[in-house]
C-alpha cells in the first residue's frame, strides 16, 4: 500500500439481504476532506424466483438456467453499476486496473459471483496496454470468495450463529411478531390453501411474494408480448383486403 489508495469493493448478495451500502472514510483533521478509503456493498442484480410453490404453472424448468440464477437484466444491472463507479471515483481509483487498490470478496452462489464480474466488466474496460485481445472488450479482475459455510461476512443470515437464532427465537415470541402472526391468520391459511406449500408462516410468507414478482417482471412480459404479436396476426388476417 506504499502507493496508491486502498480500496475495498465488496459484492454481495445472499438470500434475504437487501442492502445498499457506500461508507467513504474522509479525513476532516484540515478542514479539507479527501477520500481516502471506500467500501461497497451490494446484493446480486435481477434474478430467478429462489423457489416456487407446488402449485406454481412455472416450475424451474420455466427458467433458462433454472432457480436463483443472475438473468440479463441483471447482467446489465450490474454492469451499468461498474460504469457508474467507474464515472464516479475517476481520480480516486485509477484508470488502469492495479490489484494493490482494490478487491472484491463476493458470497459463493452463482449470482453474487456473476455479479461483481458483470459490474468489474463496467468498472475496468481495458485500455492500451491492458487489452490482451483486440476482439474482447474485457479483461480479468479476481472476485475472491470463500465456502458457504465458513462466510461469517456476508452470507445471511449467518450459518450456525448461536447469537442470531437466540435473537431470532426471542423476536418470535415479542407481541409484535405473535399479533402479526394472529391477525393475517386467515391470509396465510388462504395463500396455503391456493399455493399447497405446507408450512406458510410470517417468515417464509415472502418466498410467495419473491416467486410471483420474478414471474411478473419476465414471464408476464414474455406472454405479454405473445399476446400482443397475436393481437397483430389477428389483425392484419381481419383488415377488409381494401384496406379501409
Ligand atoms: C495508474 O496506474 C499506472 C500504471 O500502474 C501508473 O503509471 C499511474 O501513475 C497510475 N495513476 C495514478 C493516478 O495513480
Ligand atoms: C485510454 O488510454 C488513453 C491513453 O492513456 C487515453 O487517452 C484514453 O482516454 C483512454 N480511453 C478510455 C476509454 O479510457
Ligand atoms: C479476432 O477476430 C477475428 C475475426 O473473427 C479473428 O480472425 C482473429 O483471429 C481474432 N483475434 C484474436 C486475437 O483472437
Ligand atoms: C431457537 O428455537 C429453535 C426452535 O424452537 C430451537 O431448536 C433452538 O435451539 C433455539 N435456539 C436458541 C439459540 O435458543
Ligand atoms: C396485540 O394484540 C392485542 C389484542 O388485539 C392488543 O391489545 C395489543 O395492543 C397488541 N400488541 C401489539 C404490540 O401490537
Ligand atoms: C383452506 O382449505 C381448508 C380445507 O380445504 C378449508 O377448510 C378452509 O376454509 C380454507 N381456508 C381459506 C382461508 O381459504
Amino acid at each position: 500500500m506504499a502507493h496508491g489508495i486502498p480500496c475495498q469493493f465488496f459484492c454481495s448478495g445472499p438470500f434475504f439481504l437487501f442492502l445498499f451500502v457506500i461508507l467513504a472514510i474522509v479525513n476532516t483533521a484540515v478542514g479539507e476532506k479527501h477520500l481516502k478509503f471506500v467500501t461497497l456493498l451490494y446484493r446480486h442484480g435481477d434474478r430467478s424466483p429462489v423457489r416456487t410453490f407446488p402449485t406454481d404453472p412455472h416450475q424451474e424448468s420455466a427458467w433458462p438456467q433454472g432457480f436463483g440464477q443472475l438473468t440479463q437484466v441483471g447482467m446489465r444491472q450490474h454492469f451499468e453499476l461498474g460504469q457508474t463507479l467507474r464515472r464516479r471515483y475517476r481520480g480516486f481509483l485509477n484508470e488502469t486496473y492495479s490489484r494493490r487498490e482494490i478487491l472484491v470478496r463476493s458470497t459463493d452462489y452463482d449470482r453474487t459471483l456473476m455479479s461483481a464480474e458483470a459490474n468489474l466488466a463496467g468498472l475496468y474496460p481495458p485500455n492500451g496496454s491492458e487489452v490482451f485481445n483486440p476482439n474482447i472488450t474485457w479483461q480479468p479482475i479476481p472476485v475472491h470468495t470463500v465456502p458457504d459455510t465458513e462466510d461469517m461476512l456476508l452470507r445471511f443470515p449467518l450459518p450456525n450463529c448461536p447469537r442470531y437464532n437466540l435473537l431470532m427465537n426471542e423476536t418470535k415470541k415479542t407481541e409484535t411478531f405473535v399479533n402479526m402472526t394472529k391477525n393475517n391468520i386467515k391470509f396465510l391459511e388462504m395463500v396455503a390453501n391456493e399455493t399447497g406449500l405446507k408450512d406458510v408462516s410470517e417468515e417464509s410468507i415472502w418466498s410467495v411474494y419473491d416467486t410471483l414478482f420474478c414471474e411478473v417482471s419476465l414471464l408476464f412480459l414474455f406472454e405479454l408480448l405473445f399476446c400482443l404479436q397475436m393481437s397483430v396476426v389477428f389483425t392484419e388476417n381481419t383488415v377488409p383486403s381494401n384496406g379501409i
